[in-house]
């Protein structure tokens, strides 16, 4: 699809600047976009339409008239995707269309209500405490991304699958890789491979083992596999995908939250001595804020549709940016400044329609409790390095921070 005109366009992701992971679109980016929706050219050669208004994003997110399958020719894709083998894509319903999506994401929809996330609310908390415990041995200082912001989700959604935590390592590296816009196509499809094989095993175990277990995958298998609902290879994939869904993104909320948290004394100490209601509060405007989803939602119309005022076509590519939609004046009073006040609740950090984030409540709630137990606990903490000069994950679809030295 590159030509002439698209050369011309400017170059999408963009990129937050080095010393300031607060703004995740810079005023020169921004003034480069001829309009709320506009094209921009992609990495892998083609162009997509960014839409970039709260309104517009809404109603690109609820429309019929995209799809969210990467797979037809023309998707709007920022790396080149790694050879297709038969069993790459299945149960990954996040980028699945219609009936195919609804089937699969309707088996977890239970799961991840927010009355069985506060079941589970006491087990998050013994994990905040063991990892603050583990931060408090390292140090002071110690790096709080790979102390603590990194092992509370990953505990967390290990637990809640019912994958043995022991090999967390194994599979963090391998989903960073699958989320690295930059790796090489050919390591995804290995990282793909190895991380499906493994929790193949695991399904396998739980399978012809007499009790399968009362985590997430055993349910699956007594409920659903044994009933004949669902396929193995489509239960690996939700596995895949929950377990990369629910940690890196966490993990980077966590580390970015801290940061900022730790340059604004009254709301630290806020979030320290205030209760629940609070909490929650202070969580919905960090998400909004800090938008870590920063590479935007891609999809592809499959019919014609006027988006703020433009036809886009059956066929062409556009890319939901949730970044710009949630720093929108429209909705959003002084909607590039901080405010722990604000009632952010309308913010797009977890997208919108039918491919809303399933995980949103369990991601509130660890956020709310890492974060609060994390002030009460060590109230005087700090940071132990120039924060404009931080290692980021920017070449991630999640964007976060690399590490985050702390003290206290
Ligand atoms: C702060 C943390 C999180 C953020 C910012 C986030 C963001 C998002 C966004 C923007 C989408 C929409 C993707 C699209 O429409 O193309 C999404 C979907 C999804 N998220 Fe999250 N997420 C977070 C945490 C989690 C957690 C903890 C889990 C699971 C344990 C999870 C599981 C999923 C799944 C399975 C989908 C696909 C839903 C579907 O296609 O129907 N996410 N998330």
């Amino acid at each position: 699809m590159a030509d002439v005109l698209t050369d011309r366009l400017p170059l999408f992701p963009f990129r937050s600047p080095d010393d300031d992971p607060f703004t995740p679109v810079t005023a020169a980016d921004r003034r480069r976009l001829d309009g709320p929706v506009t094209r921009v050219r992609l990495p892998t050669g083609g162009w997509t339409w960014l839409v970039t208004r709260h309104a517009d994003v809404k109603q690109m997110l609820r429309s019929d008239a995209f799809s969210a399958d990467m797979t037809r020719p023309g998707f709007p894709l920022l790396r080149t995707p790694p050879p297709a083998t038969p069993q790459n894509r299945r149960g990954g319903f996040i980028r699945m269309d219609g009936e195919e999506h609804l089937r699969l994401r309707r088996m977890l929809t239970a799961e991840f209500m927010i009355k069985n996330v506060r079941r589970i609310e006491p087990h998050i908390g013994d994990v905040v405490d063991g990892a603050l415990d583990a931060l408090v041995a390292a140090g002071p200082p110690a790096d709080l991304v790979a102390t603590f912001a990194l092992p509370v989700p990953s505990l967390v959604i290990c637990h809640l699958l019912g994958v043995p935590y022991s090999d967390h390592a194994f599979f963090q590296q391998r989903s960073a890789i699958m989320l690295d816009q930059s790796a090489d196509p050919l390591a995804v499809r290995d990282a793909a491979t190895s991380l499906r094989a493994y929790l193949g095993g695991l399904i396998e175990t739980k399978r012809t083992s007499g009790n399968p277990g009362d985590d997430l995958l055993g349910r699956l298998v007594s409920d659903r596999v044994r009933t004949g609902e669902l396929e193995i290879g489509e239960l690996i994939g939700m596995a895949l995908l929950l377990l990369i869904a629910g940690h890196e993104t966490t993990a980077n909320m966590i580390g970015l939250s801290v940061l900022l948290l730790l340059q604004r004394p009254a709301v630290w100490q806020r979030l320290r001595d205030g209760g629940d209601a609070e909490a929650d509060t202070l969580v919905e405007e960090l998400l909004r804020y800090l938008t870590i989803v920063r590479t935007g939602l891609p999809r592809q119309a499959i019919r014609d549709v006027q988006i703020g005022g433009r036809l886009i076509r059956a066929g062409e590519p556009a890319t939901a940016l949730l970044s710009l939609a949630n720093r929108d004046d429209d909705v959003f009073d002084d909607a590039d400044g901080f405010d722990p006040y604000r009632q952010a609740h309308q913010h797009l950090a977890f997208g919108f329609g039918v491919h809303q984030c399933i995980g949103q409540p369990l991601a509130r709630a660890e956020l709310r409790i890492a974060l609060t137990r994390l002030a009460r606990r060590l109230p005087g903490l700090s940071l132990a390095a120039d924060p404009a000069q931080l290692p980021k994950r920017d070449m991630s679809i999640v964007y976060g921070l690399a590490e985050l030295p702390v003290t206290w």
